[in-house]
């Protein structure tokens, strides 16, 4: 084990999927990692031992500043959120309440006790669902550049009433308006309000959110911050000790490894008449571990003084399902049972991200692919069917 580096960094969600796994790479590079997790999705087994685990909520302002209290923080990283883009359509409250209104009081915290970094998780719904073949790959500035006149927020349940598009988007305009309206700083700019018609899901539109509010934060108060978004995450430790463990997984590696173990039935392949290789979409993935390397790449960036930034973190190259389903046959040694379906509205035939900006600034390029994604994850899944509760 490295020695300490005396800096102590916050890390929220850090016992979760992608959390946990960060918090073992900063242990191993020698910070002092303080987990903060309500331990409502994660896993006290998956927190590493060097690490202090501080079971709080971000909801509960009071035992959030205790612990900021307690420890002298020198940057935080925030993985805390809801992920699921299907439940946040239908309760977009709940996202917006703990993805936005939690994530301000975090900032909130930070701003009191003078921690001037953080680095966020973000994600690829924040580029919703871009059409033009010359889009691609998405490159960071795609949403200042596309200045869409309405939202294309897929249809989604407000206070029991379905709506669409537009009309969703102003209901949840207005509910954050609610909040912060009569904070002039953090009051939606026109501009603002553009930029967030680009998202398909209220999962992304809250991401995309959280990132102007950040823009908002390091003009007015200097909060120094970097986004990152990640593309599709796949894989687990190299040990299989680690990996994802969530009650609905909703990613394709996971639900074909869960066919191969009888946890679901049988994997469904959303259109295979797509204009590609082989008529399935194609996406771009990154291994959990290639995330951890990349926010350390983007702490040390942020701790030496550069300035706020936007980073993709993909492999840049797209990989379709049947690419993906194939590397788990590999893995597995066995046949994944498959059923096509039509095509889920929404869902672009390709989509991969330009990993450039990270690699030229921060210095990071993903070094697991689909190989290693799925000889990983499946070492993980078929050793702990049952995730960390099974022992
Ligand atoms: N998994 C992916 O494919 C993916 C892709 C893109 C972006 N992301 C982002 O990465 C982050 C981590 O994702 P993950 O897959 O590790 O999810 P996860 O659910 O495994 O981890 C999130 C953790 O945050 C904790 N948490 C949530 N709300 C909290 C709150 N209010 N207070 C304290 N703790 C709270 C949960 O208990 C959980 O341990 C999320 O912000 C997500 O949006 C994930």
């Amino acid at each position: 084990m490295k020695q300490s580096n005396n800096q102590t960094i916050l890390v929220t969600g850090g016992a979760g999927y992608i959390g946990s796994l960060t918090v073992k790479q900063l242990c191993d590079d020698g910070y002092d990692v303080v987990v903060l997790d309500s331990l409502e999705n994660g896993h006290r087994e998956a927190v590493d031992p060097r690490a202090q685990l501080e079971i709080v909520d971000l909801a509960d302002l009071d035992q959030t500043e205790k612990v900021f209290e307690k420890h002298k923080i020198e940057a935080v990283i925030d993985f805390a959120a809801y992920l699921a883009v299907g439940e946040s359509m239908e309760n977009p409250e709940k996202y917006i309440r703990n993805n936005v209104i939690n994530f301000i009081k975090l900032l909130h915290c930070m701003k009191r006790y003078d921690v001037r970094n953080i680095i966020k998780s973000s994600t690829a719904s924040t580029y919703g669902n871009p059409k033009k073949e010359s889009d691609f790959p998405l490159i960071e500035s795609y949403q200042e550049n596309y200045q869409p006149s309405h939202s294309a927020l897929l249809p989604g349940k407000w206070k029991d009433k379905e709506l669409e598009g537009e009309e969703f988007f102003q209901e949840i305009i207005t509910y954050y308006d609610f909040f912060y309206k009569s904070i002039p700083d953090f009051a939606l700019s026109q501009a603002d309000i553009t930029k967030l018609r680009i998202p398909t899901s209220v999962y992304g539109l809250t991401k995309l959110l959280d990132e102007i509010i950040l823009e908002k934060y390091n003009r007015i108060l200097g909060i120094n911050w970097v986004a990152l978004r990640y593309f599709n995450v796949c894989g687990a430790s190299l040990d299989g000790k680690m990996g994802e463990d969530k009650p609905k997984p909703t990613t394709l590696m996971t639900l074909a490894i869960w066919s191969l173990l009888d946890k679901i039935d049988k994997l469904q392949v959303f259109g295979n008449d797509y204009p590609t290789k082989d008529g399935t979409g194609i996406r771009d993935y990154v291994h959990p571990l290639d995330l951890a390397t990349g926010h350390i790449s983007a702490l040390e960036y942020l701790l030496d003084g550069n300035k706020s930034a936007v980073f993709n973190l993909g492999n840049g190259t797209g990989y379709s399902v049947f690419e993906v389903i194939k590397a788990v046959e590999i893995a597995s040694h066995k046949k994944v049972k498959y059923e096509i379906k039509s095509r889920r509205s929404g869902d672009p035939a390709i989509s991969f991200c330009d990993p450039r900006k990270a690699k030229n600034i921060l210095g990071w390029r993903a070094k697991y692919n689909l190989t290693d994604m799925a000889e990983t994850a499946w070492k993980w899944h078929s050793k702990h069917p049952e995730g960390y509760n099974g022992g």
